[in-house]
């Protein structure tokens, strides 16, 4: 059994999707017009915020998913960070937002919207369900951020652990049994 556990509730389920609603709006404000926004989620924590954002959008959409690694271990990066899954589809021309789960120290959002931005995207812009500025190590540029926290491990809503803990619909400190 692990000793950690997701220990005092951060964000209830309800938090995060009354914010989802607002994102939502938000970035379909940010792309008027009949265009078609392609949404790049960031596995595998993004993919719960990905499935609620998109359900929240009447905009013409599509989606497509990208993998990093940042050789983690335990509850802090390395620094480096390496691609492990590319997308299905190009990006030139294309309304491009990634959708990242949390944005710590920057250095994988970085390295992300470096390697996206070469592929010639018309725009490109990025929503985050939270972000850790206490922590960055990189000024990274971040259009649409869902809750700023402070520097605190948090699992939950398709954010780990060990890989355990995603499945929660809401967002937790880790905390020690
Ligand atoms: P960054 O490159 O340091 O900004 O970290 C990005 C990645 O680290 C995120 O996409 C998460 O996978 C992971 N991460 C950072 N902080 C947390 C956290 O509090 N809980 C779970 N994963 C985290």
């Amino acid at each position: 059994m692990s000793p950690f556990i997701a220990s005092t509730i951060l964000l209830t389920a309800e938090d995060i999707q009354r914010r989802i609603v607002e994102l939502a709006r938000e970035i379909e404000r940010d792309h008027p017009g009949d265009v078609e926004i392609h949404l790049v989620c960031v596995l595998k924590g993004g993919f719960m915020f990905l499935a609620d954002l998109i359900r929240r959008m009447q905009a013409r959409l599509t989606i497509d998913f990208i993998a990093t690694s940042s050789y983690a271990k335990g509850t802090t990066s390395s620094g480096e960070v390496r691609l492990l899954k590319d997308l299905d589809t190009a990006l030139e021309g294309r309304h491009v937002v990634i959708v990242e789960d949390i944005v710590d120290t920057g250095l994988t959002l970085m390295y992300l919207q470096d390697i996206l931005r070469a592929r010639a995207p018309r725009t490109l812009r990025t929503a985050c369900l939270l972000s850790k500025p206490e922590r960055r190590q990189v000024d990274v540029m971040i259009d649409y951020i869902g809750f700023t926290i402070e520097d605190k491990f948090v699992v939950g809503y398709g954010l780990d652990f060990d890989q355990q803990f995603r499945n929660l619909p809401y967002i937790a400190i880790l905390g020690e049994s």
